[in-house]
């Protein structure tokens, strides 16, 4: 099954590496943006991996947002992540693909088409990046690399994002902001970063980079509780139980507790 989502995604990756007379549209927002090429390959996804799996439910970014099933198999797609870079020619973008059984995180396929990154993962199984096995760093808190972002499409919850930054940048080695929540999580995965936080993601951006970095030895969970597979949520990630907390004790002092929305 994993080999068979792989070969699809990987079609799907030169679809939209081989895509240059995209057209690009707002949703609703400036900065939330959608791409001729966001759509067609979305279409492209839902297709191919109903196919594969006749009966299974397809929940996608671009317009086809529903409920993960209780019982068999879902799909949950970004046919972009990271659609500002996409649009823009910065090579920092995901075609994110998970699977999930019962309502609960069971594949997970993250790739990058244009530097032919492919992370892959089953619960049990192991996760790899093209082929080889990943596993998370052991770097401490201090030598970290903390990931993160300013929440962009909603610009009134940036202050006390960028708080947490303020108060983290001293205690860790440096910040990055790559765009791409789903290739990010992967890079947590396979060691090259430590820590992450955004205060809004939604399940497509965060659902297959999730199987990922828990099969490569990470620990994930959004605000005081597991990640939410349906809903836009907080999401706290780390190499370490203790990096982890060591963030999301930052988070929940600048949120006075309570998530936001
Ligand atoms: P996208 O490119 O698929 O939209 C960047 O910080 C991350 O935020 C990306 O993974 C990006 O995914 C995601 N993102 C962009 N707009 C968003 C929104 N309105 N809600 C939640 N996540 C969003
Ligand atoms: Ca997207």
């Amino acid at each position: 099954m994993l080999a068979e989502i792989e070969k699809i995604v990987r079609l799907s990756g030169k679809n939209v590496r081989e895509s240059v007379d995209f057209t690009v549209t707002d949703k609703g927002t400036r900065e939330n943006l959608v791409t001729s090429a966001d759509i067609e390959n979305e279409k492209f996804l839902k297709k191919e991996l109903l196919e594969l799996i006749p009966g299974s439910v397809f929940k996608g970014e671009e317009g086809d947002d529903v409920p993960v099933a209780k019982e068999g198999y879902t799909w949950i797609v970004d046919p972009i992540d990271g659609t500002t870079n996409f649009s823009r020619g910065i090579p920092e973008v995901g075609i994110s693909v998970a699977l999930m059984k019962d309502a609960q995180p069971y594949i997970g396929v993250v790739y990058n088409p244009f530097t032919d990154s492919m992370y892959t993962a089953q619960i049990g199984e192991g996760a790899f990046k093209n082929g080889k096995p990943i596993r998370v760093s052991n770097r401490s808190f201090e030598d970290g690399i903390f990931f993160t972002a300013w929440c962009a499409y909603d610009k009134r919850l940036s202050a006390p994002c960028f708080e947490v930054s303020e108060r983290l940048h001293p205690r860790c080695n440096d910040i990055r902001r790559i765009g791409t929540a789903a290739v990010e999580l992967c890079m947590l995965a396979e060691g090259a970063a430590e820590m992450y936080f955004e205060i809004r993601l939604c399940p497509w951006d965060f659902a297959a980079a999730s199987v990922v970095l828990f099969e490569a030895g990470g620990h994930i969970c959004s605000f005081g509780g597991p990640l939410d597979y349906d809903n836009p949520c907080p999401v706290i990630a780390g190499n370490s139980p203790k990096n982890l907390m060591s963030v999301a004790d930052v988070v929940v002092d600048v949120f006075d507790g309570k998530r936001p929305y």
